[in-house]
């Protein structure tokens, strides 16, 4: 079996938080495993819970909608989450939820090799700048910019925007996040795919 193939099987079998005895399925990621480009999320929600995809409720409609109309297709990105099992109803991971759950995005970052990591909402933000001992501040005075970061031996570009659940219900956040992908992310994907 190949890394990735024994990552997953990790990630299916994980007990190593409480998250794992309340949870239906584990999402450990989706998309192309070749991709240099890495969305990453907070943490699945009941409609991945229910699937063991990422992002296919309705943030995840919005997202592929954002992903699409700036000219990429979703399968052609890799998609993830800081957490991969569901927190009961939803609430935020928990720090040591999300410290259990680090090797396995860190292994993702270390096997992918992403030039450029989209950082949806603050949790994840705050995670991938912390990994990449960046100072996190605040998404209202960080998102739609890239900042250099190396996590686990890789270069790459973070950039931080709104989580697409956040902006579902507030338009004024759906625009900051529209602006964001179809400025800097869209750059940076394109830049990406070209230096592939
Ligand atoms: N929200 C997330 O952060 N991740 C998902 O996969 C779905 C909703």
């Amino acid at each position: 079996m190949d890394e990735w193939g024994s990552l997953v099987n990790s990630i299916l079998s994980c007990k190593r938080c409480r998250l794992s005895e309340h949870r239906k399925n584990p999402v450990p990621g989706e998309g192309d495993t070749n991709s240099r480009v890495m969305l990453v999320g907070e943490a699945p929600g009941e409609r991945e819970d229910e699937t063991g995809r990422p992002f296919v409720g309705a943030a995840g409609k919005l997202l592929t909608e954002l992903i699409e109309s700036i000219g990429f297709k979703r399968e052609s990105l890799y998609i993830t989450n800081v957490v991969k099992c569901r927190p009961p109803n939803n609430r935020d991971p928990e720090d040591d939820e999300i410290k259990a759950c680090l090797p396995y995005l860190l292994k993702q970052i270390e096997l992918l090799k992403p030039r450029v990591i989209v950082a949806l909402g603050r949790h994840a933000a705050r995670t991938l700048f912390e990994l990449g001992g960046l100072k996190w501040v605040n998404m209202s005075s960080m998102h739609g910019k890239a900042f250099n970061a190396v996590i686990n031996g890789v270069h790459t570009v973070i950039i931080p925007t709104f989580h697409p659940a956040a902006a579902l219900y507030n338009p004024g956040l759906k625009d900051e996040l529209r602006k964001d992908f179809e400025g800097v992310i869209r750059k940076h994907i394109e830049e990406a795919f070209k230096a592939s």
